[in-house]
């Protein structure tokens, strides 16, 4: 790591669903007032678009035109959290349904997806210091990342986070089913064939169960004011 008088900045957190990356990602990026970037928001979205064309997840043709044609905004909002637009239209609550979920990891493993969005968060990262979630960012999208986390925690307490933003949404899935898809997403997302759901070998690896939010926060914000 460089000094903390740093000009630019870069913190990747990794990790599987629901340990907590994004909630995490956006308040420490607020603290720190870098930029924050969901970069699974943007996956998502053109797994919508996927979804909204009547595409098989499974159609790699299909998908490689689909994705030259999208038009994917990320915005920035007051409080740090991100919106997303897909062809002008704000999408960041569909973007987040079970059907996308079950899908976007198949989406994700395409080539032609993985080329275009990685570029675009590595152009987003390069106008200044900036935090980015994913599965990938510590490896593939900023491999010369100043500060590298992979956050992690039990598959049940995932589950148990996953269900309650759910709730809060209003959909209703089994606890049973959610930790069933949660497993299936990230033995899909460790597979990926070009960017793999892994810890880089200089992430620090934190494992969140008992910790609440803030703490979390606090000590990747202390990490990266580490001389
Ligand atoms: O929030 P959650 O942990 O459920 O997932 P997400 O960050 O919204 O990411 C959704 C999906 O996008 C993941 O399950 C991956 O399939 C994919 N993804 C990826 O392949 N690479 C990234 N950098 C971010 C997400």
């Amino acid at each position: 790591m460089k000094s903390a008088e740093r000009l630019c900045m870069h913190i990747s957190i990794d990790g599987p669903a629901g340990a907590g990356k994004s909630t995490v990602a956006r308040l420490v990026a607020q603290r720190l007032g870098y930029t924050y970037l969901d970069t699974g928001a943007m996956y998502r979205a053109i797994a919508l678009a996927v979804l909204q064309a009547h595409i098989s997840s499974h159609d790699a043709p299909a998908i490689a035109e689909l994705i030259k044609k999208c038009d994917l905004q990320i915005k920035t909002e007051i409080d740090g959290t991100n919106k997303i637009y897909l062809d002008g239209k704000d999408v960041s609550a569909d973007i987040r349904q079970q059907a996308i979920s079950a899908i976007v990891s198949d989406v994700a493993n395409y080539k032609t997806v993985r080329d275009v969005l990685v570029d675009k968060q590595r152009q987003m990262a390069s106008h200044g210091s900036a935090v980015l979630d994913g599965r990938d960012i510590g490896t593939v999208v900023l491999p010369d990342a100043e500060l590298k986390i992979f956050l992690i925690a039990s598959l049940a307490v995932r589950a148990k986070r996953r269900n309650a933003d759910l709730q809060q949404s209003g959909e209703k899935v089994s606890p049973e089913q959610l930790a069933k898809a949660i497993e299936e997403r990230d033995s899909k997302d460790a597979k990926n064939t070009y960017g793999p759901m892994r810890a880089a070998d200089d992430a620090i690896i934190i494992n969140t169960d008992n910790m609440t939010i803030n703490q979390v926060v606090q000590k990747i914000v202390d990490l990266s004011k580490r001389p």
